[in-house]
């Protein structure tokens, strides 16, 4: 796979790519034996030939290759079982399960299936976010309120199940955006969501102190996934000023949400780690 750019710069950016980018690293056995739920692991299609990987297919690839049982919820059997499909024929263990996390009747049958095909939990990342892209004066209740059943509502349902029958020092993963500190997108459904999972995934934290069980989240800036291809089809300018001169990687999400999801984060909770290549720190091209 090749990592798109969007200007020529004097720079390199081939020089921030690295096998980890690419999904290219040898596993580590960093999460052997761990029982892991991700929540939106398919990915959307999009109309390029050879679509790069999204953020939740590449957790849940790069979780089962570092040696987790992964059950692949996804509402799209077909994305959740070309997941599994990827991971068995890498010699991985995973499984797929349909479910549509807005309806919140789904969440706790659903956690309970793959809880049982497990034999346990140890892990849960919660991926799946949508967005409708409406700005303010085009804003519908209904648009609206889908977006936050998917993007909030359901993470709490999630979250909440999962305190119950996690072992103690597990850990549970958010996927926010950095649309939650900034309204490039004229988006406030999306941005407003993005921005309630931090405070949900802190109030996670608290919920799990007694069973020493983590929340985190992940803060993905613009990345080079079929949802930031769509995003960039949407508004061709979305990714002028990436830092290194180059769109960020499924494979870098994954490998932020490994980490946190792993113990060698044994002391990181209620954090969010901006995945965006400085990008909020202000280490933007051109801006
Ligand atoms: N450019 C980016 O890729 C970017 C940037 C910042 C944040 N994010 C965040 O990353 C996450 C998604 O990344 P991705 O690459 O996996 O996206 P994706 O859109 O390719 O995949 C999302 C998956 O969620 C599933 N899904 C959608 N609605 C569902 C529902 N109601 N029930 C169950 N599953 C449902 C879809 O079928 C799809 O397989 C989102 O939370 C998004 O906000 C992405």
């Amino acid at each position: 796979m090749s990592v798109t750019t969007h200007v020529a710069y004097t720079l390199d950016p081939s020089a921030s790519v690295h096998p980890e980018t690419l999904g290219q690293a040898p596993a580590r056995g960093r999460l052997k034996g761990r029982r892991i739920i991700v929540v939106g692991a398919g990915q959307r299609k999009v109309v390029d030939a050879e679509p790069p990987i999204g953020n939740g297919r590449a957790m849940s690839v790069l979780f089962a290759r570092e040696g987790a049982h992964v059950a692949c919820l996804d509402l799209n059997k077909e994305a959740a079982d070309n997941t599994v499909n990827q991971i068995v024929a890498e010699g991985g263990k995973a499984f797929a399960d349909v479910v549509d996390v807005s309806d919140p009747a789904a969440i706790a049958p659903a956690v309970a299936r793959c809880v049982k095909q497990l034999g346990g939990l140890d892990g849960m990342a919660l991926n799946v976010g949508i967005s409708h892209g409406l700005s303010l004066p085009k804003m519908t209740v209904e648009a609206w309120d889908k977006d936050y059943a998917v993007n909030v509502r359901s993470h709490m349902l999630f979250a909440k199940e999962a305190l119950e029958v996690m072992v103690p020092g597990g850990a549970i993963t958010l996927t926010s955006s950095l649309a939650s500190q900034r309204s490039g997108g004229r988006n406030p459904a999306y941005e407003s969501s993005k921005a309630a999972q931090i405070a949900l995934a802190r109030a996670i934290a608290r919920a799990g102190e007694d069973k020493g069980i983590r929340c985190n989240v992940i803060a993905p800036g613009f990345m080079d996934t079929p949802m930031g291809r769509d995003a960039s089809r949407r508004r061709s300018d979305r990714a002028l000023t990436v830092p290194f001169g180059r769109q960020g990687t499924g494979w870098e999400v994954a490998y932020a949400a490994l980490f946190l999801i792993s113990n060698e984060s044994s002391y990181v909770n209620g954090h969010t780690l901006f995945l965006d290549g400085g990008h909020l720190g202000g280490v933007a091209r051109g801006a």
